[in-house]
């Protein structure tokens, strides 16, 4: 109180700490409820199953599956096709790259509900019969593994890679822009493939497969 019976509001040293602390409380305790609740209600509607088909290999399934699935987990873990591997699982390896209406993707960086009734390949669905697809004899034949963790990805990529060169798509490396179909020099396949990691290294013997089955000489 003042000299005329005002209450005064003081700063002290007292109150600064109390009122840091609501704030402190507010902070640690009130918006993370918020956040929780908020997340609680988005997870409740995400985790409503979801009816898809997928066409795989010339097969159609038809799936049920939590919308958050990646393709690459619908593959592995739903339809038992277990060649698209997970190594990075955040599209940096090519591990799980699989085709899709013929052209090659990442297959962990995409969600099995929106393909839909759109034509996947995956290594299984290569050969033909017993008949291996050449891509997979010319690694048989370079010896174009290790472990063949990244093998059935760097299959795939080198697919699909062929198909982009032979409708014209230019890369990274291209010289000629005017070329109709550029010429698959070894720098052309090695920057089309450098989305295809293999940590055995096996990387000469990857580029002599493709070569061979992509014709060039070898
Ligand atoms: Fe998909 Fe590595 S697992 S890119
Ligand atoms: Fe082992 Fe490529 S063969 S990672």
């Amino acid at each position: 109180m003042d000299e005329k019976g005002h209450r005064r509001f003081q700063i002290t040293r007292r109150t600064v700490l109390e009122s840091g602390t609501v704030t402190a409380a507010y902070l640690l305790g009130g918006f993370p409820r918020i956040g929780l609740a908020a997340d609680a209600a988005d997870e409740e509607a995400t985790l409503t199953p979801i009816s898809v088909e997928l066409h795989v290999n010339g097969q159609v399934h038809s799936l049920t599956l939590d919308p958050r699935t990646t393709l690459l987990d619908a593959l592995r873990e739903h339809l038992a096709l277990t060649g698209s591997k997970k190594g990075c699982d955040h599209g940096q390896c090519g591990a799980c790259t699989v085709l899709l209406d013929g052209r090659r993707i990442n297959s962990c960086l995409t969600l099995a509900a929106m393909h839909d009734g759109q034509a996947i390949t995956t290594i299984e669905g290569l050969a033909e019969g017993e008949a291996l697809h050449p891509l997979q004899r010319a690694f048989i034949e370079h010896d174009g593994f290790q472990c063949g963790y990244c093998t059935s990805g760097q299959i795939c990529s080198a697919v699909g890679m062929l198909g982009e060169s032979q409708a014209g798509a230019p890369s990274y490396v291209t010289e000629n822009l005017t070329e109709a179909q550029p010429s698959l020099t070894d720098a052309e396949i090695r920057e089309r493939m450098s989305g295809n990691i293999c940590r055995c290294a096996a990387y000469p013997n990857i580029l002599a497969a493709i070569r061979q089955a992509a014709g060039a000489p070898t």
